[in-house]
């Protein structure tokens, strides 16, 4: 049996890697850690603003030196954004979980709010071309693929199914 250090949750934005990841975190008894919320808490600023006023190069920079950091440790439940895996590597020691949600369903879920907080969703069309674009790297890295179509609290049980 493949025993990993972690478990890692990969997807678009907006997919819902934080909401399951908190309740996958609490039934596995692990700590759960969002990559964003690390970053911003490091950098004393939010992501919107590090894009501002760094640009994307050094946020994905910041994002793989999370990662890197993070997985050295064991036993947590790692929600990242929706672009580490395209430009991050995410150690194989992990249990990577793809988020997959059709991206009508991700910009209907997302309030005005939640699409304000990420630069990449500000412009409708492109955001659907990155979409389509990073699904084959998601889908190739992931060791399971949980259909995140469905309600938040139905696609939780399902990624429990996997884990437990
Ligand atoms: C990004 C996703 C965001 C955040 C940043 C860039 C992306 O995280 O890291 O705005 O490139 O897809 P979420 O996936 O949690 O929204």
């Amino acid at each position: 049996m493949v025993v990993y250090d972690n478990v890692v949750l990969i997807g678009f934005m907006g997919s819902g890697k934080t909401s399951v990841g908190k309740v996958l975190a609490r039934h596995l008894c692990k700590t759960f850690v969002d990559v964003d919320t690390v970053i911003e808490k490091e950098q004393n600023c939010s992501v919107s603003e590090i894009f501002a006023d760094k640009g994307e190069e050094y946020f994905r920079s910041l994002e793989q030196k999370c990662i890197n950091e993070l997985t050295q440790n064991k036993g947590q439940v790692i929600a990242t954004g929706g672009g580490l895996p395209i430009y991050s590597e995410i150690s194989k020691k992990s249990l990577i979980i793809y988020i997959d949600a059709d991206f009508d369903v991700i910009l209907g879920r997302l309030p005005a709010k939640e699409r304000a907080k990420r630069p990449l969703l500000h412009d409708e069309s492109r955001a659907k071309g990155l979409f389509k674009e990073r699904i084959g790297r998601y889908e190739e890295l992931a060791n399971f693929r949980v259909d995140a179509n469905q309600s938040i609290p139905t696609f939780i049980h399902v990624a429990l199914d996997y884990v437990l």
